[in-house]
């Protein structure tokens, strides 16, 4: 049987951060305009500072201005909405993200309704939610925009296509789909209520995943020659017995990966897929927040 096409998240997303790197020297070669961003964590999560790591250290190899600013879990929503608000004030600042989730009690809505629209490089804020829905200009998350990207890496023109996402998140579902309208896919949008899940995914040619549910995604799902996206990132523990019982887990996606590549005609893998695109989506962000700001581009 033929095996799918890997759809290999490293090579594209090294290739983005080399493009952004090329960019930003030319930016400040040109204009003077060094793009900035501003990570913020709340707390001590452990998978959250792992995140957070990574953006600081590819935002400075691709030559941007990079700040960190760690706070305390019990730090104050207003103390905390303080901060967001001098970013937003900061001239040398072009993008701010706030790392999620926040730890309880604080309220994640109304902190990211505080960032400016123009400097949303998460593309959460209704304005940006709002404008891609309308096909004006936006930021976009940086998790759909990098799903865009590796499918037109794959298949070039999207035009014509049926799609169908699994999964109506406001950070990936929603999104993705408006994305894939916008490049004229005929788009569903699937989750939990759709009845006859498995008959709706063998329609698409483009199967985007991001329900969260590891390998929910089988086989007999899929069209043969699809193109399967797989957002999920879900930790579990090993099959094998003994090393289950040392507590040990690995990553795996939405999409029951082995089988479903002797059927698909491409599809990314978990890990190695779209999780190492998201970072790089957030510097090509943060350089288009800079652009905007400095009126070199609509
Ligand atoms: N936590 C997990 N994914 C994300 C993301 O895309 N943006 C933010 N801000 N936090 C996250």
């Amino acid at each position: 049987m033929s095996q799918a096409q890997i759809i290999d998240g490293k090579v594209t997303a090294e290739r983005l951060r080399a493009e952004v790197a090329e960019e930003v020297a030319a930016l400040k070669a040109q204009h003077g305009l060094q793009p900035g961003l501003a990570v913020v964590l709340v707390g001590e999560d452990p998978a959250s500072q792992v995140y957070v790591r990574s953006k600081g250290e590819h935002s400075k190899a691709a030559g941007m201005h990079s700040v960190t600013h760690r706070l305390p879990a019990d730090v104050s929503q207003s103390d905390l909405l303080t901060l967001v608000r001098q970013l937003n004030a900061d001239p040398a600042i072009h993008g701010i993200l706030v790392q999620l989730p926040l730890p309880k009690g604080l309220d994640e809505k109304a902190v990211i309704e505080t960032i400016d629209p123009a400097k949303d490089v998460d593309g959460l804020h209704v304005v940006n939610a709002g404008r891609l829905a309308q096909g004006l200009p936006s930021l976009v998350p940086c998790t759909p925009l990098g799903c865009m990207i590796m499918l037109r890496e794959t298949l070039g023109d999207l035009s014509g296509k049926r799609a169908v996402v699994v999964g109506r998140s406001v950070l990936v579902g929603k999104p993705v789909a408006q994305l894939l309208l916008a490049a004229d896919c005929t788009v569903t949008i699937a989750h939990s209520r759709t009845q006859d899940l498995a008959a709706v995914c063998r329609e698409a040619d483009i199967l985007v995943a991001a329900v969260g549910r590891p390998q929910m995604i089988k086989a007999d799902w899929i069209k043969p020659g699809a193109t399967v996206i797989d957002v999920g990132i879900n930790r579990v523990p090993f099959r094998d017995p003994v090393k289950a019982a040392e507590g040990k887990t690995k990553l795996v996606g939405d999409v029951a990966y082995k089988e479903v590549s002797a059927v698909a005609g491409a599809i990314t893998p978990v890990p190695g897929g779209v999780g190492l695109m998201t970072v790089a989506c957030l510097l090509k962000n943060t350089v288009t927040a800079a652009k905007r700001i400095a009126g070199l581009e609509p």
